[in-house]
């Protein structure tokens, strides 16, 4: 039993650095839009969708996820994604986001990479006047492809480069090391922009030593093997290098086996910086809240770490210092 409660994990004010616009969309939406643009899915029901999410790995997981983000194809179905997806974070009072979009996998459906941002940012901007949730936008690449293919991307980003923050790297981890895309990191960061990258989530530790020094990221995207390799462990901890972690997202996808066996809170124990997230809500069970929770029943959360870890994220999150500032006075005033 955790001294903290399901409603008192709700209440606290969230922020969320690790969560894939495609992976928040869910079974219901899917439908909808795919009636509205009529798409045929593999699926008649709602239930037979939720029957496929059972996965023994990422790549099962990737197959079903890219799959559906078939059915996205207007600006205003990006829209609509991102639009239900923050309201669900107001519903949780989660204040700021820096969400992933992968436009790759759009694009290479004859998407243009203009109606997939415009959609998106449309709708952050609607919730920054809204529902008060501040964000910023990080574009991935696809590490199964090709680094020629990244460079295409970045090149169609640039005339929209004042709506992203920075570049991450996602998709299958095991055999794409991140070094296949150190030049076209180089170049995002002569454009400006900041980098994170998953790494050490299936991959190895070394792959996080590999985004740490040859693409200089400001943040690891799960990054839990990294308690394989103890110079890592303190390499991290000296350098304030974040984690951006996902607990159902290990759990559904067999990195941990059982909840209990999660190794975030020893981590933070130790002093790394690591932070709680949802990675792909619509298929892992869970948002910010249902996270938290989770810790909670299975490893005895405390309120003092429940407070740590989103301490952690306003530090690790890429807004100035005034915001930073704003996010812990608001945080300070409705912890009790
Ligand atoms: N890992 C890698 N790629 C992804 C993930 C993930 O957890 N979610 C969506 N794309
Ligand atoms: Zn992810």
């Amino acid at each position: 039993m955790s001294e903290v409660t399901g409603s008192w994990l709700n209440d606290l004010p969230k922020v969320e650095l690790h969560l894939h616009l495609e992976g928040s969309l869910e079974p219901e939406l899917m439908f909808k839009l795919a009636q509205r643009n009529n798409i045929k899915l593999p699926f008649d029901s709602v239930e037979q969708i939720q029957e496929a999410y059972i996965f023994n790995n990422l790549q099962d997981f990737l197959d079903i996820y890219y799959q559906g983000a078939n059915v996205l194809q207007h600006e205003q179905d990006f829209y609509d994604l991102t639009w239900a997806y923050l309201e669900k974070c107001h519903s949780q009072n989660v204040i700021h986001v820096e969400p992933f979009f992968d436009p790759q996998t759009h694009t290479d459906r004859g998407i243009e990479f203009s109606v997939v941002i415009k959609g998106i940012t449309r709708a952050l901007n609607d919730a920054q006047k809204q529902l008060d949730i501040s964000s910023q936008l990080i574009m991935c690449f696809l590490r199964h492809l090709s680094e020629d293919a990244a460079f295409d991307t970045l090149t169609q980003a640039v005339p929209f480069i004042d709506k992203i923050k920075a570049v991450g790297l996602d998709s299958s981890e095991q055999g794409h090391p991140p070094e296949k895309f150190s030049r076209v990191y180089k170049k995002a960061r002569e454009l400006g922009l900041l980098t994170v990258a998953h790494a050490g989530e299936e991959g190895p530790a070394d792959y996080i030593w590999t985004v740490i020094n040859d693409l200089k990221v400001s943040r690891i995207d799960h990054g839990v093997r990294a308690v394989d390799d103890s110079a890592l462990m303190l390499y991290l901890k000296k350098n304030s290098i974040p984690l951006t972690v996902c607990p159902l997202s290990n759990t559904r996808l067999k990195v941990f086996d059982n909840m209990s066996e999660h190794n975030i809170l020893v981590m933070l124990e130790q002093g790394i910086c690591v932070t709680v997230n949802s990675d792909d809500p619509a298929y892992f069970g869970g948002y910010m809240t249902e996270n938290f929770i989770a810790l909670a029943d299975s490893l005895s959360l405390t309120k003092n770490q429940a407070i740590q870890l989103v301490l952690n994220s306003i530090e690790a999150s890429f807004v100035d210092d005034i915001r930073k500032a704003e996010m812990r006075n608001l945080l300070e005033s409705r912890i009790n």
